[in-house]
């Protein structure tokens, strides 16, 4: 089968908060939504049926997780990532970013340093400053050619002078797009194994390598790096699901799994709602060829941006993504500051794309585009970009 990605569906009324969220974040409601990350791609038909044939049955009790969810899980990890663990190292989360509060309450205390590596997705700061845990950057490096690495010299010196208790692991990093290299893991899991630090790493994205690139599940890549770990992941990105809120957990290591399951299990946080069971299963069982085919639609998404700003935008640097669907876009050539930038893109181009600084240091003078779109929406915003551009100069 075929899968049109060009398609360009109305979601506008759909309760959906890239969409109908437009008039409270941005105070206008006619902009071209590139922001959320999330996809304007329809899902695969196997996961609506799945969905439709459990409607069918018109109780809509209590429910349990069946093992053929859990192992739909597990052989989807060991496939795609050759990540395995057992039933007992896995547990349902109601999202992962609710996994990251759940292990910064359970695993911290008030006043505890968490390392998170700015610029990164906003509630890696957020959601440890709002829980009162001191936040300390360690923060990405740009080379001269616009590409990004990790600072291991300075984590390890954070990790030794700042004693932190946890670090928030973005793998693959958004909003920059990196896979991270098995090398990088394996040092970071070394050096937190040496130091006493947890590696929560969210591997939200980790399905969407793209560019012959390939996700390492931190937990896979050593024994240092089982033992330090949680890991986070979901279907939710993959499959353009995460209104459905289906995401899990795995710790190998039984002294940090045991308590945490527990407090999660008498908490009831770990209790799988009946229509993230079954989209979950259906997802990783029928979705690999829509994925596939997704992949490829973003990738020539990706070169058409790239090409579109190399030949008629030469201002605008897009980094392009090992991983996922959004373009950190370098701005900094235009040289106006952040309020001029937002300017520009929303009130004079009429696009809404989440600004850099949105993902604290090192983010000014940048937007983040979502490509996940078809691809005449695409061209169409950055015509309105290039437009906007011309009236300011
Ligand atoms: C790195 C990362 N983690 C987590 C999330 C959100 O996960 P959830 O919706 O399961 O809370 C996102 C969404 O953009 C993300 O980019």
């Amino acid at each position: 089968m075929i899968y049109n990605f060009d398609k360009i569906v109305d979601r506008h009324g759909s309760g959906s908060i890239k969409f109908d969220g437009l008039l409270p974040r941005y105070g206008r409601d006619d902009l071209t939504p590139l922001w959320v990350a999330d996809m304007d791609f329809e899902v695969c038909p196997e996961i609506t049926e799945s969905l439709q044939q459990r409607l069918k049955h018109r109780i809509y009790g209590y429910a349990c997780a069946p093992d053929s969810y859990w192992q739909s899980i597990i052989d989807w990890s060991r496939n795609m990532h050759g990540f395995v663990f057992t039933r007992e190292e896995l547990t349902y989360m109601p999202g992962v970013v609710k996994g990251l509060g759940f292990a910064i309450n359970y695993f911290t205390r008030e006043g505890d340093k968490v390392v998170i590596q700015e610029p990164v997705y906003h509630p890696f700061r957020l959601v440890p400053e709002g829980n009162k845990r001191q936040v300390v950057n360690n923060g990405l490096v740009e080379d001269a050619n616009g590409k990004y690495s990790m600072n291991l010299d300075e984590l390890e010196t954070i990790f030794r002078i700042e004693h932190p208790r946890m670090m928030i692991l973005s793998n693959p990093h958004n909003p920059i797009g990196i896979a991270w290299d098995v090398e990088v893991l394996k040092e970071v899991a070394a050096l937190a194994k040496r130091h006493g630090v947890i590696v929560v790493s969210d591997e939200i994205h980790g399905d969407l390598t793209i560019f012959n690139h390939e996700h390492h599940p931190f937990a896979s890549v050593s024994a240092d790096a089982a033992e330090v770990s949680i890991t986070f992941s979901a279907p939710s990105k993959t499959f353009n699901i995460p209104g459905i809120v289906s995401s899990w957990c795995v710790i190998k290591n039984p002294e940090l799994r045991h308590g945490f399951f527990s407090w999660l299990d008498a908490n009831e946080f770990d209790d799988a709602p009946f229509v993230s069971t079954v989209v979950t299963e259906a997802a990783y069982k029928c979705g690999s060829e829509w994925l596939d085919q997704a992949k490829s639609y973003i990738e020539r998404n990706i070169v058409a941006i790239e090409e579109y700003c190399a030949e008629q935008l030469p201002c605008i640097k897009p980094v392009r993504p090992e991983a996922s669907f959004l373009v950190w876009l370098d701005c900094r050539a235009l040289g106006l500051g952040h309020d001029e930038l937002v300017d520009l893109f929303v009130n004079r181009a009429g696009l809404a794309l989440n600004d850099g600084e949105m993902f604290g240091h090192g983010g000014a003078g940048h937007m983040r585009l979502n490509v996940a779109s078809p691809r005449s929406v695409l061209i169409d915003a950055m015509n309105k970009l290039k437009l906007a551009i011309e009236e300011l100069r």
